[in-house]
């Protein structure tokens, strides 16, 4: 079943993915400042502030050097600007610990300011290409729902969903696999009316299963 579950996701984010500027790269540094960006805020808005923001600072070291004014106001409609701050801040460590290139470790990227849990494992993963688990609000909804149960009936612990999350990764295509479960959770497994009608991984969720029961139930009564 694990199998089944991971080619029908892979071949439906081969067909449905959106192409995305950070998708095209694994330039860590690129790939950090998109995943600082999306911590907070949409997709669309985030494409042209990335575009914007690599071209002014196309380098850690452009980045590290730049007057923090200029880094601010190039982060304008971002909002939480000290997430611009902290990224320069990061920039900056990388320059004087890692010389200037971005470390790969989960650990040594968690260590550097403005980077969580999340985006230490985003980088690891989107940037170098490891088989590692995180977690962002789509990720815990999907994972949630396909291996827990229904949103009103489950409150598994983040520790939870990452083992479930890890659980899942096909070996070697970890990269795919959590873009894939991301834009799962962007276009079809939304918070707000879901459309497990096109879900690829209708037949193997636990909360669409006990959607489908408590329906079956209710019409018995009627
Ligand atoms: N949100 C956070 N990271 C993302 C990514 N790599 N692709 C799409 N949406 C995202």
């Amino acid at each position: 079943m694990i199998e089944q579950i991971r080619s029908d996701l892979l071949h439906w984010f081969h067909s449905y993915a959106r192409d995305l500027p950070w998708r095209r790269t694994r330039d860590p540094y690129a790939i950090m400042v998109a995943e600082v960006m999306l911590q907070q805020t949409q997709v669309d808005r985030v494409i042209p502030k990335y575009q914007a923001f690599l071209s002014a600072f196309p380098t850690v070291a452009a980045l590290a050097a730049a007057p923090t004014a200029e880094v601010i106001r190039l982060w304008a409609g971002l909002g939480y600007n000290r997430r611009a701050v902290n990224l320069q801040r990061a920039a900056q460590v990388i320059m004087e610990q890692y010389g200037g290139q971005v470390p790969s470790a989960v650990a040594d990227l968690r260590a550097l300011p403005g980077i969580g849990p999340y985006t230490a494992g985003a980088i690891a993963c989107f940037a170098f290409e490891q088989d590692v688990a995180f977690l962002d609000t789509n990720i815990r909804r999907v994972v949630r729902r396909l291996c827990v149960g229904p949103d009103d009936r489950s409150t598994p612990s983040d520790g939870e969903l990452l083992a479930h999350a890890t659980a899942l990764i096909p070996p070697g295509q970890g990269w795919t696999w959590n873009q894939a479960i991301m834009e799962l959770g962007a276009l079809i497994c939304t918070s707000t009316n879901p459309a497990c009608w096109r879900c690829p991984l209708r037949s193997y969720c636990r909360s669409y299963a006990t959607a489908v029961a408590d329906d079956t139930a209710l019409a018995a009564t009627m």
